[in-house]
């Protein structure tokens, strides 16, 4: 999907005067002409929205805020709001040897990703993206710079961590690293026998629920999903582990590297621009998935005229994020701690059954109307936390608006 903005605002340079100045003017012109502004970190929202979600919209592009710097002694990493992850994760591995728990595409930036979320194989360990944000730089609707935590307008940042396109828009993370693991392997183990039958399909995706729930050796150390590539022709499991084994053995930036697909977990600062065009739905649920809908879900898959000929490519991952020991949403966080309500997933899938399941954000789905995709993402407590109901404005103009109508009041 391709929208057209009226107009691209390329804020000049992190950390400067001007960058502070510059957003702020942008969002009072904009405001001033009735013009809906959108940040622009990396660019990889599933349905476009970085460039508005619709055409005429003015986009701050946040490419030049690229600066990662680790303080080594409390591990506490000062992130720009365009980062990508592979450079993030570099640079924190280049400046302390450290690491945080986030996707798998080098490409992806870090605006969308941590304010939403942020699954990778390392959230077991590490907690979903935004669990390890600790405070955010972020200009307001009203053109103020602030800087926020927990005691810090801590409404605002409540928000931001899960909702932040409709509160502001962040120039700056502050994320606490941890100590990256010296051993990461990435594996992948393939099932050819989940291709012979429904009945094995069933047994497999069953049987590696199983793993994943009562195994002994499933730590916050193992991270996981279920594959179906290639319109159902291979049945995958693949993550990574953190620590030895007699497999092959790498360290966390070649197992990035790695996963990202790349080769090089280093993005260009500038003149990135990678585009695909595809179309993806998420269930999630955090309770384990009976035999019925796993056999229902093999069945679709493995038919002919279904998910064998479907007339366009697909996939279906099947992401771990619960289990025993995992770290996200450790400490009994809910949608009390952050605007985010799936703490307590056990599993993240871009696949469909007819249930009442919640649905992931960072695979936002543009066919969604508005209230659906609310209690669909954020779920009816986090829902009930809105004063707007129906007049609530679209999270784009919350921005414009909150200087005469505050979004948080
Ligand atoms: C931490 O930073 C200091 C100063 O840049 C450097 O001398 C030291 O080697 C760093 N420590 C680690 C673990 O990278
Ligand atoms: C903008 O809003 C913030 C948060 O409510 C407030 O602290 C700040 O004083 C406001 N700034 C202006 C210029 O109104
Ligand atoms: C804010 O977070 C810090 C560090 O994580 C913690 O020590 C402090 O108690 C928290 N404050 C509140 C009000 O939650
Ligand atoms: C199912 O898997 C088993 C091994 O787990 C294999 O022996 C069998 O041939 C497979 N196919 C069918 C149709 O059951
Ligand atoms: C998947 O299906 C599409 C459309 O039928 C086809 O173009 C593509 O080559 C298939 N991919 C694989 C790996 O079979
Ligand atoms: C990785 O990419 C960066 C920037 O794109 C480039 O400077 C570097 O040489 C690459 N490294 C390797 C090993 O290809
Ligand atoms: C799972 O989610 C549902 C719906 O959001 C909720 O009612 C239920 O209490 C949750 N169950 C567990 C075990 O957390
Ligand atoms: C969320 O967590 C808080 C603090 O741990 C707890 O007091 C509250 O009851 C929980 N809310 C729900 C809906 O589980
Ligand atoms: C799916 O669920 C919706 C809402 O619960 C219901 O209206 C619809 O009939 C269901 N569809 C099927 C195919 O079961």
């Amino acid at each position: 999907m391709t929208y057209i903005p009226i107009l691209i605002s390329l804020v000049l340079a992190s950390a400067s005067l001007h960058a502070k100045s510059q957003i702020p003017a942008a969002i009072s012109c904009a405001s001033k002409y009735g013009i809906p502004v959108q940040a622009k970190s990396g660019g990889h929202s599933y349905a476009s929205y970085s460039t508005g979600g619709h055409n005429g919209i003015l986009m701050i592009d946040l490419e030049n805020f690229n600066s990662v710097s680790l303080d080594n002694r409390t591990g506490i990493a000062a992130v720009g709001g365009g980062v990508r992850l592979g450079n993030l994760a570099q640079g924190i591995w280049d400046q302390g040897r450290r690491a945080l728990g986030h996707g798998t595409c080098p490409g992806v930036g870090i605006g969308g990703h941590f304010t939403h979320g942020g699954y990778g194989y390392s959230s077991r360990a590490f907690g979903l993206a935004l669990e390890q944000i600790i405070g955010l730089d972020l200009v307001l609707a009203n053109g103020s710079f602030v800087k926020i935590d927990n005691e810090t307008l801590g409404d605002v940042y409540y928000a931001l961590r899960g909702a932040a396109d409709s509160f502001g828009i962040v120039t700056t993370f502050y994320l606490q690293t941890s100590t990256a693991p010296e051993v990461d392997i990435k594996f992948s183990y393939s099932f050819p026998q989940a291709l012979d039958s429904i009945e094995n399909a069933t047994a497999v995706f069953m049987g590696v629920q199983k793993f994943s729930l009562y195994s002994p050796v499933v730590g916050r150390n193992l991270g996981l999903g279920v594959t179906l590539g290639g319109n159902a022709t291979s049945y995958t499991v693949h993550g990574t582990w953190f620590g030895s084994s007699s497999v092959e053995l790498t360290d966390r930036i070649t197992s990035l590297a790695m996963l990202g697909g790349e080769g090089n977990l280093t993005v260009p600062l500038h003149g990135f621009l990678q585009q695909d065009n595809f179309y993806a739905k998420s269930v999630s649920t955090n309770v384990s998935f009976a035999e019925e809908p796993i056999r229902k879900f093999s069945e679709y898959a493995y038919s002919a005229g279904r998910g064998l000929n479907a007339p366009i490519s697909w996939f279906s991952i099947i992401s771990l994020y619960g289990s025993p020991d995992s770290q996200i949403g450790a400490e009994g966080k809910n949608g009390s701690w952050a605007a985010y309500s799936g703490f307590d997933d056990l599993w993240v899938v871009q696949n469909c059954e007819n249930r009442s399941y919640n649905a992931y954000l960072n695979y936002i789905d543009p066919e969604l109307d508005r209230d659906e995709a609310w209690h669909l993402y954020y779920g009816k407590p986090l829902f009930e936390k809105t004063e707007f109901g129906e007049k609530r404005p679209r999270s784009w103009r919350c921005l414009l608006e909150s200087a005469e109508h505050p979004c948080l009041e």
